[in-house]
């Protein structure tokens, strides 16, 4: 048990859903995510030394980081994403303080609720408390997606991290990826309930995956700049990429396809969103799954089979898989009277597929970073 008064601060930063823009953040699109009340929760006191003695509520280890030396800790096992923060941090100019630093994770690990945005994130925010820099949220998300790429190797975009730092309590928010303008909409889903649900797929190459539809993107959007003035994917208008597809072939063509029409999707889930359109806002989260699925192929058997099976259900608006994909979570839109019905039948038809048990979470939208001094 961690008696919060033995330290200085408690701060933290959210896991994320996204309702719809996926796989555009690193295309310059717009996406549509929202900050959880699955955080991580980082407790820290400074402790006078140039170590940083990290441990967890959830694990056994204990890890020393030397201050002078966060450049050397990639390969740890845990603690990589902690001296990751820290070292982007000392980085761009800023003071790291020797401290004790106390992590709960209560985001699942390779859910694709981006544990590790709400990890980095945490642990900036709660470096920055101590030494009494003050860096604003947006920045803490940049720093934070820095030592995501740099330092995990993944080739991330924005979203997670900006969403982890920068969500707030019951609204979602339009972020543009190119400008990074954000604009907050509140969610009012009337009767029915966001349920979130991971498929539980073990965890498999979803680094070397992710990078490797990044650099598709890059390549469908090289050729089409050789017709289009863009300086990003996003930039094409749904006409424009339908005038010029015929440059692209294959899977290039596929890609950028669905970045396109993805984007679109977007701005029409927003309005349906503030409209109250339910039901749109459900038929865009299946076409997005479609998408994913047959153009993008990040989903595989077990999000198809988990998104299959809730859509099937009379109760579900819509649904589809969040985050990176190749595994993680679904959102689906769902009757709140039926939510318990719901998950007994998506349970047993995936199960009985699978051969494994999906987990529901119990989460609601939340604001991102807080620091809450001791
Ligand atoms: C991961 C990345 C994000 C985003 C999503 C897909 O979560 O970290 O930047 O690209 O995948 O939308």
């Amino acid at each position: 048990m961690i008696n919060k008064n033995d330290y200085t601060y408690v701060v933290s930063a959210s896991g994320r859903i996204n309702i719809i823009g996926e796989h555009v953040d690193y295309c310059g699109g717009k996406v549509f995510p929202a900050a959880l009340s699955l955080k991580n929760t980082v407790y820290i006191r400074p402790n006078g030394t140039d170590k940083i003695n990290l441990s967890w509520t959830t694990l056994d280890e204990k890890v020393t980081l030397d201050i002078n030396k966060l450049g050397e800790y990639k390969h740890l096992e845990y603690g990589n994403y902690q001296a990751g923060s820290a070292y982007v941090l000392q980085q761009a100019g800023y003071k790291v303080l020797g401290c004790d630093m106390v992590q709960d994770c209560k985001v699942p690990f390779g859910s694709g609720l981006s544990s590790s945005a709400a990890i980095e994130v945490s642990t900036i925010a709660a470096l920055l408390a101590i030494s009494g820099e003050s860096l604003s949220n947006p920045e803490i998300a940049l720093l934070a997606q820095k030592a995501e790429r740099e330092y995990a190797g993944v080739n991330c975009g924005i979203m997670d991290q900006y969403a982890s730092a920068c969500g707030k309590l019951n609204n979602a928010f339009i972020l543009d990826c190119k400008t990074l303008e954000c604009e907050y909409v509140p969610i009012d889903m009337k009767d029915y309930a966001l349920v979130i649900t991971n498929c539980n797929k073990p965890h498999n190459l979803v680094e070397s995956k992710y990078n490797e539809r990044r650099s598709e993107t890059e390549t469908a959007l090289e050729i089409l700049k050789t017709k289009f003035d863009i300086s990003c994917l996003a930039d094409l208008s749904v006409e424009q990429f339908e005038q010029g597809k015929d440059l692209l072939s294959g899977k290039i063509l596929d890609r950028a396809k669905h970045v396109v029409y993805e984007c679109e999707r977007v701005k029409l889930a927003k309005n349906a969103m503030i409209l109250g359109d339910l039901n749109l806002l459900g038929q865009l989260l299946n076409q997005s799954h479609a998408s994913l699925r047959d153009l993008y192929e990040v989903t595989g058997i077990e999000l198809d089979t988990l998104q299959k099976a809730q859509i099937e259900n009379p109760y579900c608006l819509g649904a589809r898989m969040i985050g990176a994909g190749f595994g993680g979570c679904t959102i689906a839109i769902v009757l709140k009277t039926q939510v318990e019905n719901f998950k007994q039948e998506v349970l047993q038809k995936y199960e009985k597929a699978i051969g494994y048990k999906p987990t529901f979470y119990d989460s609601y939208i939340d604001n991102g970073i807080t620091v809450e001094k001791v």
